[in-house]
């Protein structure tokens, strides 16, 4: 058992999470958020091993990494394909050792299903952004049972809380994750496994379509994102959310009444 005593509900836990010497995977770490942790996990002496399907960008990190002085190894994999995670798991464990940290970040979007609706492409949205995710924790977690430590942090999006248009699949894999680990958090809530979940919204990277020319005050780089989640995490934080503002418009529109949602939205983009 974590703690037999009787806790306090409103009580915080205290984690000292420190990353040096620990073994850490990430998944989409070839670009963006995960390219981004990794280079700053590295700084804070984690071994990194580096998942993606492109091995060119993954070796790229790799280099960077080790240029830095740091530790880390490549392993393309498609997260979607479970014996491919199967073979890289087992590869991680026989060449760096059992992972403390796995950040499950890697993730797709969606250029608008609903109108030429295709369950195929709902499907492969839903392979990678929560499937994936569970692929990992199927090899993970009985080792992290096994030694009662170490973490999963999963990449969500702010856009779970609330069904935005052209993306309804997206937001649905998304919302899938949250509930996912909301429950998982509290099945696991007697032992030191910490379960995180990670809700970025606006953070310039290819996926967002960031464009630099309208560069506008809502964006974050994904080096200030992948800070930000690191030092969330080490504060204890089991559900990191940026940027806080747009966390409380997706807590009203969540609230909203239905129609009154699709009525904004008539008014907001009308013609469409
Ligand atoms: N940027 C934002 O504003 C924002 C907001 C909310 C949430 N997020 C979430 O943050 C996460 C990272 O996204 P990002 O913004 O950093 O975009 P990104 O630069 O496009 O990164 C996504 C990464 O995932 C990898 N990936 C995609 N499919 C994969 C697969 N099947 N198997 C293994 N790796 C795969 C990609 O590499 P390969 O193509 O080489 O495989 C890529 O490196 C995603 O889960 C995204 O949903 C981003």
């Amino acid at each position: 058992m974590y703690c037999n005593k009787p806790q306090k509900l409103f009580a915080r836990e205290s984690y000292v999470t420190s990353f040096s010497g620990r073994v850490v995977v990430i998944t989409g770490a070839g670009s963006g958020i995960g390219r981004a942790l990794a280079l700053s996990l590295a700084k804070e002496g984690a071994h990194l091993c580096l998942i993606g399907r492109t091995a060119s960008k993954l070796e790229a990190v790799r280099r960077e990494i080790l240029a830095g002085r740091g530790k880390a190894d490549a392993f393309p994999c498609d997260v979607s394909q479970k014996g491919e995670v199967e073979t890289a798991y087992q590869k991680i464990q026989g060449t760096v050792g059992v992972p403390y940290a796995l950040f499950l970040n890697a993730g797709i979007g969606e250029a608008g299903i609903v109108q030429n609706f295709n369950v195929e492409a709902a499907r492969r949205v839903f392979d990678v952004n929560f499937f994936g995710v569970l692929n990992w924790m199927h090899y993970a977690l009985p080792d992290l049972q096994k030694t009662n430590e170490g973490m999963i942090v999963a990449v969500s999006s702010l856009f779970a809380y609330k069904g935005f248009p052209g993306i309804a699949a997206y937001c649905a894999s998304k919302a899938a994750l949250m509930s996912f680990f909301e429950s998982a958090r509290v099945d696991l809530k007697a032992t030191r496994i910490r379960l995180v979940t990670v809700f970025p919204l606006f953070v310039e990277t290819d996926m967002s379509g960031y464009d630099a020319s309208r560069s506008r005050w809502i964006w974050s780089s994904a080096e200030a994102a992948a800070e930000k989640i690191l030092r969330q995490i080490q504060r204890g934080k089991n559900v990191v959310v940026f940027p806080r503002r747009f966390y409380a418009l997706m807590l009203f529109l969540r609230g909203i009444p239905d129609g009154l949602y699709v009525r904004l939205w008539r008014w907001a983009s009308p013609g469409t």
